[in-house]
């Protein structure tokens, strides 16, 4: 019977990986070496649990580890409390934004950020956030938010509707929106296959690339969730919380994300001038190295189709010699 449970177990935890490969895991753990071998108790604030890949593999390769693991969607917590459940001495959940990461009341050595959704929430189709599966139009990854794919796509103007696909890169926004206006006219978008009926006849078959309603649906979802208000927002509290030496890590995996953490790891390694603070002396504020960009191995991408679109972003908190 013991031997029967072990082996469930150990099934289940592989069906796992298999749900939800995390990306650059070696990469980023080989960069977090060069961090803590300087520090006597490290700490790490993984902003996007999900099920726990990247924790795990923290908690495993550091010993001395401890881990603050963020995530808003609460349904990720049993599933990840499951696999990290050998070292939950060392870590700890906190369900929340990241965009509240100031609630964890301590600097971090390393502070990583995986952003979007995992294959979980996607291949979970009661959630919405797939165009491949009926089901109601949802996309909230933190179900006890009011709002959701639904309450935007029947109540939002024209004007908003166009403007969340424009940002999106949606080049038949306009079309889209209006068709969406129109249809709601006769009978409320209920479900994710009524929308995508909506971008079949809204997208001429030439500007396809892709499935038709991709963009569609991921500008929804980032409308949904905030998601670049809170990367904003998370990023300027996790720069303030690195420790001296410490790394903000970010995976992000399309353009508008991709911008916004260049941008403002630009801004940080540049010179004092373009960070607009006040008159200091120039080694009394924070000073941040840009690391190189990583992007996974062929052979990653071979494994993992979702890791094709990702880049891994670093950012050093320089030390500060007394003088
Ligand atoms: C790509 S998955 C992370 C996968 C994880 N690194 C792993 O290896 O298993 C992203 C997770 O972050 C969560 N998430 C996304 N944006 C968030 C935010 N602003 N605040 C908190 N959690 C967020 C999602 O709910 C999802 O579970």
């Amino acid at each position: 019977m013991k031997d029967f449970k072990l082996e469930s177990n150990r099934e289940k935890e592989q069906d796992l990986e298999f749900v939800h490969k995390s990306v650059l895991v070696n990469e980023i753990i080989e960069i977090a070496k060069t961090v803590f071998s300087l520090v006597e108790n490290p700490v790490m604030i993984d902003c996007t649990l999900g099920l726990g890949g990247h924790s795990l593999a923290f908690l495993k390769a550091f010993s001395n580890l401890e881990v603050f693991g963020i995530d808003k969607d609460l349904s990720v917590w049993p599933i990840a409390k499951k696999r990290l459940s050998k070292y939950l001495g060392r870590f700890f959940f906190v369900h929340t934004d990241f965009s509240n990461l100031e609630i964890i009341d301590k600097n971090a050595d390393f502070i990583l950020m995986d952003l979007g959704v995992s294959s979980m929430q996607i291949d979970n189709a009661q959630r919405g956030f797939s165009y491949m599966e009926n089901a109601n139009l949802d996309m909230r990854m933190d179900l006890s938010q009011n709002i959701n794919a639904a309450e935007i796509v029947n109540e939002y103007s024209y004007d908003n509707l166009k403007s969340i696909f424009l940002l999106n890169g949606e080049r038949n926004a306009s079309r889209v929106a209006k068709n969406i206006v129109k249809y709601r006219e006769i009978s409320p978008i209920k479900t994710t296959q009524q929308l995508v009926k909506i971008a079949d006849i809204s997208i001429p078959r030439n500007y396809r690339s892709g499935h038709r309603a991709k963009k569609i649906f991921q500008a929804l979802r980032i409308a949904v969730n905030n998601e670049l208000d809170s990367l904003k927002k998370g990023l300027v509290q996790a720069s303030q919380m690195l420790n001296e030496g410490g790394i903000l890590a970010v995976i992000d995996y399309h353009s508008l994300e991709g911008k916004i953490v260049k941008h403002f790891f630009r801004k940080l390694s540049s010179p004092s001038v373009e960070l607009n603070l006040p008159e200091l002396p120039s080694n009394s504020f924070p000073k941040f190295e840009l690391l190189p960009k990583i992007s996974p191995s062929e052979k990653e991408i071979s494994d993992n189709s979702r890791s094709a679109s990702a880049h891994l972003r670093c950012i050093k908190k320089i030390v500060i010699k007394e003088n």
